[in-house]
C-alpha cells in the first residue's frame, strides 16, 4: 500500500475520523470521544489517507514527562491486514520519541500486532491511575475489560 500517505489531521478531518470510528464504538472496541474532545487533542492524531480520503488512524496521548499512550487506533475495514495498523503505531513511536519521551504504553485487544513492533506486556495494574479514572471508567467494559496492556521502552 505505497499510495498511503500518513500526517497531521486539521480539525476539518474530525468528522471523517468520527464516521470512520463509529462502528467500533459502537460495538465498544474504541471510545467515543466529542468533536470538542477529539478537537483539544487535535495534535495527538496521525491520519492514514487514501487519495484524500481517512482510512484509518491513532492517537499519541501524553501521560508524564517519560510516559505516553497508543490509543484510538483504527483502520478501515477493506484496509486492514496489510500493515497500516503498525505504520500508524511506528509514526506515533517516533512522536513519542522525537519529544523525549522514554515508555509508550497501550490497552488493546490486539496483543500480537503491538508485539511485533517490540511492546511487551505488562501487568494491568502498571497503568497509570489518571488513564484508569479518565477513560476506563467511560467504557462500556469497565471494570471487566479483556484488553491487555503492552509497553516499549524508546
Ligand atoms: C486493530 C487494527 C487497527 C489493526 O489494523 P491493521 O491495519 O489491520 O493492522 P496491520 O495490518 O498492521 O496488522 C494486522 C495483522 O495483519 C498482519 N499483516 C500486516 N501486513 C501484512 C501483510 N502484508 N501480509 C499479511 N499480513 C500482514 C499483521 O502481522 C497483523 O497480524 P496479527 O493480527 O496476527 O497481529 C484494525 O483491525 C482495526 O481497526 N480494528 C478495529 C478497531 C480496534 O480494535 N482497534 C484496536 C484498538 S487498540
Amino acid at each position: 500500500m505505497e499510495n498511503i500517505k500518513y500526517s497531521k489531521p486539521l480539525v476539518y478531518d474530525i468528522e471523517a475520523m468520527q464516521n470512520l470510528v463509529s462502528p467500533e464504538v459502537e460495538k465498544g472496541l474504541i471510545l467515543y470521544r466529542t468533536p470538542s474532545e477529539m478537537a483539544t487533542t487535535i495534535r495527538s492524531y496521525i491520519v492514514a489517507k487514501d487519495q484524500g480520503q481517512i482510512i484509518g488512524f491513532v492517537a499519541l496521548h501524553i501521560h508524564s514527562v517519560t510516559l505516553a499512550e497508543v490509543r484510538s487506533l483504527i483502520v478501515k475495514e477493506e484496509y486492514r491486514k496489510v500493515g497500516i495498523g503498525q505504520n500508524l503505531v511506528k509514526r506515533a513511536l517516533d512522536e513519542a520519541s522525537a519529544l523525549g519521551l522514554k515508555e509508550v504504553l497501550t490497552l488493546t485487544y490486539h496483543k500480537s500486532l503491538f508485539e511485533k513492533i517490540g511492546f511487551h506486556e505488562i501487568p494491568k495494574e502498571s497503568i497509570p491511575e489518571q488513564k484508569i479514572w479518565a477513560d476506563c471508567i467511560r467504557c462500556k467494559h469497565f471494570p471487566i475489560c479483556d484488553e491487555v496492556s503492552l509497553i516499549i521502552k524508546l
